[in-house]
């Protein structure tokens, strides 16, 4: 984690290191230029030249295209230097860092708010199973040049805190195991979080609630489990009239074993993950009830359980009957989390928000679509797609959009029940195929439970990310530190933001 400091007086020149941003050009007019000749440095974006003797260390900020590309995602992007710069000085032990000027940081205070959010977010590890010694995680106390001093005001640093606490918590949910992180122990998370901040209305469901509401997608997926499941629905309350209203929905699959179709060759381990969604959207929460919002109204909701098998397990063959009315014939037990999403975001209907988003680790398809790099996009409204599009893109959070094709919606119906939660296609576009299974949960004129009472349905402008390449890195993404990732945190906290302005 990092400290803001200001007085720099009482630090020797010896306990401190000097961040140095340069452009390419810039080299030849430094009086390190041989040294840094020597040492091949040509002030790439990302590179890193140490200097032990002057405690200087040189950040490369000159970005070029290799080649010719349509990649919105290749570019400068600010959060990454942060971190890249964290780990290619892991090895020397500093404590104070003071990153000079370079009009590319003092002129643009979202590039300066983004790399610095990045040094903190490199600065974290979950360390509560490893020794003192071993910790991975670093404190650095920030020291900055005049210039960049001025571009921290209040309005910086309470923004700042909030959305570096977000993802931190984001991360150490989902880093931390199914031991302590589960459908009992989360409720009493929310409480500590959100429990004392006035701008937030907390309703927690216990199990007999649920089941009393009819949600057999979160209750059947749940059963098995131990820990029994249970239900969150916050609300952020603005200071003024409500102009936006957008609930937020995530998959809150706390361990993902399989259920009675049980995971195998491996498939099992990093499924303490299954949560992400609920643990992103939880960041976004903690950040805006911390900043607190003007004219938007935002809801959360997810819902807990646990995957697993005993004699009470779910079974395929089962049937099943959502919240919405709607019923489900069950062809495997691992396609759970599309269950618990379709009776929370029948719930997310019943708020009447302009906009519903949900993040999901929902299919090993997306991962195989598009990376793990990537966060795979699909919706139901062309102009709440461009607007996070926009933002992901800005916010350099790898994000790819793919229409949801009306021709496989026929592959998820069912024979004797209306739907099936898989697809009669088998792993083809399985992250399209499910986006498809959950679409019929955000438009109304598809339910029939009568106890929802619903006199003019309406369909629902939503978007849903499915974050299970995105949400955990397993080693191959070289950009972040491996585990959680808090991707999506950012960009959704400032399309909020940004909309709470208009
Ligand atoms: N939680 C998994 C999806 C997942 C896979 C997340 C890899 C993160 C990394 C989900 O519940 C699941 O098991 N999906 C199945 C669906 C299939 C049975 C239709 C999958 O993707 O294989
Ligand atoms: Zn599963
Ligand atoms: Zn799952």
């Amino acid at each position: 984690m990092i400290n803001f400091k200001t007085e720099k007086n009482d630090l020797k020149p010896s306990d401190i290191w000097s961040v140095e941003p340069i452009e390419t050009t810039q080299i030849e007019t430094l009086e390190n230029k041989e040294i840094l000749d020597r040492l091949e440095f040509k002030a790439k974006f990302g590179e890193v030249a140490i200097l032990p003797e002057s405690k200087k260390i040189y950040l490369g900020l000159t970005f070029e295209a290799k080649q010719k590309s349509a990649d919105p995602f290749y570019k400068a992007n600010y959060y990454n230097l942060g971190a890249v710069l964290v780990r290619k000085i892991s090895k020397l032990k500093l404590e104070n860092l003071l990153i000079q000027d370079t009009e590319v940081l003092s002129s643009n205070t979202r590039k300066f708010f983004d790399f610095i959010l990045g040094i903190s977010q490199a600065s974290w590890s979950l360390d509560t199973y490893l020794p003192i010694d071993q910790a991975k995680s670093k404190n650095i106390n920030l020291y900055f040049d005049s210039s960049l001093e001025a571009l921290i005001t209040t309005e910086f640093l309470t923004n700042f805190e909030a959305l570096n606490k977000g993802i931190t918590l984001t991360r150490s949910l989902v880093d931390d195991i199914p031991e302590f992180i589960n459908p009992q122990t989360l409720p009493k998370i929310v409480d500590t979080e959100l429990g004392n901040n006035e701008n937030v209305n907390l309703k927690h469901y216990n199990y007999a609630q649920i089941q009393e509401l009819g949600m057999e997608g979160i209750t059947f997926v749940g059963r098995a489990s131990r820990y029994e499941p249970s239900m969150i629905h916050a609300i952020i309350k603005p200071q003024g009239d409500i102009k936006h209203k957008i609930c937020l929905v995530g998959k809150g699959v706390t361990y993902d074993s399989g259920g009675l179709d049980i995971k195998t060759d491996g498939h099992m381990k990093t499924m303490k993950s299954d949560m992400a969604g609920s643990a992103t959207m939880f960041g976004v929460i903690k950040t805006l009830s911390e900043i607190g919002l003007q004219n938007t109204e935002v809801h959360w909701i997810s819902a807990w359980v646990e995957n697993m098998v005993d004699g009470s397990s779910y079974k395929s063959d089962d049937i099943l009957t959502t919240y919405s009315g709607q019923t489900v014939e069950i062809w495997n037990t691992d396609a759970e989390g599309r269950l618990t999403l379709a009776d929370a975001l029948t719930l997310a209907t019943l708020q009447n928000p302009d906009y519903i988003v949900d993040a999901a680790t929902l299919t090993g398809a997306a991962v195989v679509a598009v990376s793990e790099y990537y966060t795979a996009m699909m919706g139901n409204d062309k102009d709440l797609i461009n607007q996070l599009e926009q933002t992901f893109i800005l916010e350099g959070e790898k994000t790819v959009h793919t229409p949801l094709p009306e021709v496989l919606r026929s592959k998820v119906k069912g024979d004797l029940g209306e739907l099936i939660n898989i697809s009669t296609l088998g792993r083809y576009a399985g992250h399209l195929t499910a986006g498809l299974f959950l679409s019929h949960f955000v438009d109304q004129k598809n339910f029939r439970n009568p106890k929802l009472k619903i006199e003019n349905p309406k369909a629902f402008a939503w978007v849903h990310l499915d974050i299970a390449g995105s949400a955990m890195n397993k080693g191959m993404n070289d950009l972040e530190a491996n585990g959680a990732t808090g991707q999506s945190v950012r960009s959704l906290v400032n399309w909020i933001l940004d909309m709470d302005k208009k």
